[in-house]
């Protein structure tokens, strides 16, 4: 299949390297124009270049910190003067903080739940009237299976990836009357720089618990933001989607 995105335009946060590179190269697969925004500049404007290289005018680099409406304002505003529209927003854009309850901060807490969570509200408050403008589409917000389970550490970020669970069903029915869709995807253990911190023996153990034996890679959740993202899934809003090798199943 190839045109799944076909006219559509998409801004992705954090989408310089990782998960959100891959969906930036995907959805450009895909027909769609694709507005890279991140706070790593170099590395944006590499993932930019090279889809402009092979798709030429399909992307563009922006900076943006999530954490600032400002800059969400500016953002928005340019990807809609560029590219004409804004159809998607995958707000993708995460850091991970690994202390428990008793050991994190009040400044780690903070700093994670304006990136995780603030971000997200954000991205969705200034980016909807814009979807809307244009007729409708998706809001995809990245959680992980941390905002499904526990697991005895990482306070701050089960906390704020929980949130953007419940926060992207209320959203949804919010937007919904706007012909705007907007669901949680639950990535497991996926192999891009955000885990190259964790010690190898945890990655084992995680990766040896679930269902499929090994970590996933950035694409494989990319194809599930696809699908969200477009019109195939006319029906699916204020639901969450699982990839992660089948983790929590067991
Ligand atoms: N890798 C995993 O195992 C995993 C599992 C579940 C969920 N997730 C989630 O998936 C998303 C993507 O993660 P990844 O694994 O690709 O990580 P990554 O660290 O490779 O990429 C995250 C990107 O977010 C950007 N970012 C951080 N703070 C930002 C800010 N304030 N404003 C704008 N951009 C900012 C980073 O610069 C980076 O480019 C995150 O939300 C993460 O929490 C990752």
């Amino acid at each position: 299949m190839s045109n799944r995105l076909a006219g559509k335009v998409a801004l992705i946060t954090g989408a310089a390297r990782g998960m959100g590179a891959a969906e930036a190269r995907l959805f450009v697969k895909e027909g769609a124009k694709v507005v890279v925004a991140d706070v790593l500049d170099a590395e944006g404007r590499k993932v930019a270049d090279d889809i402009n290289r092979s798709h030429a005018n399909h992307a563009s680099y922006i900076h943006l910190d999530v954490t600032k409406l400002s800059e969400w304002e500016s953002v928005v505003s340019s990807a809609e003067k560029q590219f004409g529209n804004l159809h998607i927003l995958v707000n993708n854009a995460g850091i991970l903080s690994l202390a428990g309850v008793a050991d994190t901060t009040e400044a780690e807490w903070q700093r994670v739940v304006d990136v995780n969570q603030k971000g997200v509200w954000l991205g969705m408050k200034i980016a909807a009237p814009a979807i809307r403008r244009a007729g409708g589409g998706s809001i995809v917000n990245i959680s992980s299976i941390y905002g499904l389970i526990g697991s005895g550490a990482s306070a701050a970020y089960h906390a704020t990836k929980g949130a953007v669970r419940i926060l992207s069903k209320t959203a949804a029915a919010e937007f919904a009357p706007w012909n705007i869709r907007v669901n949680s995807v639950h990535p497991g253990i996926i192999s891009t720089p955000m885990v190259d911190p964790l010690p190898g023996d945890l990655r084992q153990k995680v990766v040896s618990t679930g269902c499929i034996k090994r970590e996933g890679r950035p694409e494989e959740v990319a194809y599930g933001v696809l699908f969200l993202a477009s019109d195939e899934a006319s029906y699916v809003t204020g639901s969450e989607l699982v990839i992660d090798g089948g983790y929590t199943a067991l």
